[in-house]
């Protein structure tokens, strides 16, 4: 009987790095991202005084640590459970590296104060690591091996449309944090015209920006309504249907916080959740494009396999 541990593990790093990102969108909205003017220290010492933007920035870092020890846990425990599994223990070291240059990158953003490139990086090495996470989680999961394995015509939709709804999205994702950061968000100001009409003129980049993330965010949202008909189309069963309906009613609520994040004018709350909402729907699109990909070979106390990398089902 496979030891659940490492799910465990798993399940714990993807629930923090969730809780983190939003943290770190809650940093970013508050205008905390200088308070701490120094790094690896705040003001010179590891434990400050938690008032103000401190409070945010300081708290931000110290899950950050949280999460690189638990990670580090966890990857103890991959290389005890994953046996001939060695994607993961690979994977899970990766996960370290991308952690420390992650954790680099947050004090790049403080020493250079915030340069938009860096500060758009750390969100994309941030949602690159969740997706590494969820996979990781997907695959030290025990319903693989009791859960009746999805058949091909399902395990090419989740692989398809799954991946590529996971890829609209985390494209969407960085591009959501150009608009942040080049201060685009105002760009357009009414919705759902921009600037009173449905194509507005790009004379500044900022409605540029603004507005391209409006047309993929529509892209993404009919990306993750055809992935759930198709898994319907080609037979489901209801678990995997579940969470197709999840992902739309995520995708529904997603646009919704973006559009108030717009009306609120860049309110704090709608803002974060509007960070956390697109990490939480690629997460869920991670995991279903991971389960296309993973076959019995790679659940747990399955036989494992020796090359690089997951087994396509149907093809390995
Ligand atoms: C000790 C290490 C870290 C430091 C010093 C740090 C620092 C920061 C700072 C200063 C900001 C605000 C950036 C801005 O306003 O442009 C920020 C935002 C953020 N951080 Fe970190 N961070 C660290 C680790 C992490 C880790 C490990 C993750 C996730 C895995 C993470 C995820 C985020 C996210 C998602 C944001 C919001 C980015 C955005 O709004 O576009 N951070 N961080
Ligand atoms: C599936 C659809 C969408 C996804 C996945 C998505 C994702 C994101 C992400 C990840 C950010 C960056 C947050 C950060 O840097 O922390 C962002 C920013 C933003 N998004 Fe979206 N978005 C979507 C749709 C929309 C829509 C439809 C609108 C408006 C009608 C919108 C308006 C905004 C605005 C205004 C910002 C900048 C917030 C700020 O300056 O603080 N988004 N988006």
């Amino acid at each position: 009987m496979p030891r659940p541990h490492l799910f465990r593990a798993l399940a714990v790093v993807v629930a923090w790095t969730l809780a983190l990102l939003f943290l770190g969108s809650v940093v970013h909205a508050t205008e905390s991202s200088l308070a701490c003017p120094d790094w690896p220290t705040c003001f010179g010492t590891m434990m400050p005084e938690m008032v103000g933007g401190v409070f945010w920035e300081h708290l931000h870092r110290l899950v950050a640590g949280g999460l690189i020890l638990i990670f580090a846990g966890a990857t103890w425990l991959a290389f005890r459970e994953a046996g001939d599994r060695r994607w993961m223990t690979r994977a899970s070291v990766a996960g370290v590296v991308l952690l420390l240059v992650q954790a680099v990158f947050g004090g790049l953003t403080v020493i250079y104060r915030l340069p938009d490139a860096v500060s758009t990086t750390h969100l994309a090495l941030a949602f690159g690591f969740l997706a590494l996470a969820v996979v990781l989680a997907t695959a030290a999961s025990p319903r693989r091996t009791t859960e009746p394995a999805p058949s091909p015509q399902v395990a090419r939709v989740l692989r398809q449309w799954g991946g590529g709804a996971a890829a609209l999205v985390f494209v969407q994702s960085v591009l959501g944090a150009v608009v942040r950061h080049t201060d685009s968000g105002m760009g357009c100001p009414d919705f759902p015209t921009c600037l009173g009409q449905w194509v507005p003129p790009m004379d500044t980049h900022f409605v540029a920006i603004h507005f391209t993330h409006r047309v993929v965010g529509v892209l993404a949202t009919l990306a993750v309504v055809g992935l759930a008909v198709a898994l319907v189309r080609a037979g489901a069963g209801p678990g995997l249907r579940r969470w197709a309906a999840g992902a739309v009613a995520l995708v529904a609520a997603q646009f919704t916080l973006g559009v108030v994040s717009v009306l609120s004018i860049l309110d704090v709350l709608p803002v974060s959740l509007h960070t956390l909402g697109a990490a939480a729907l690629l997460a869920l699109l991670v995991h279903l494009a991971a389960r296309g990909h993973l076959t019995r070979a790679d659940a747990p106390g399955g036989p494992g396999r020796t090359a690089a990398g997951p087994h396509v089902a149907g093809v390995a």
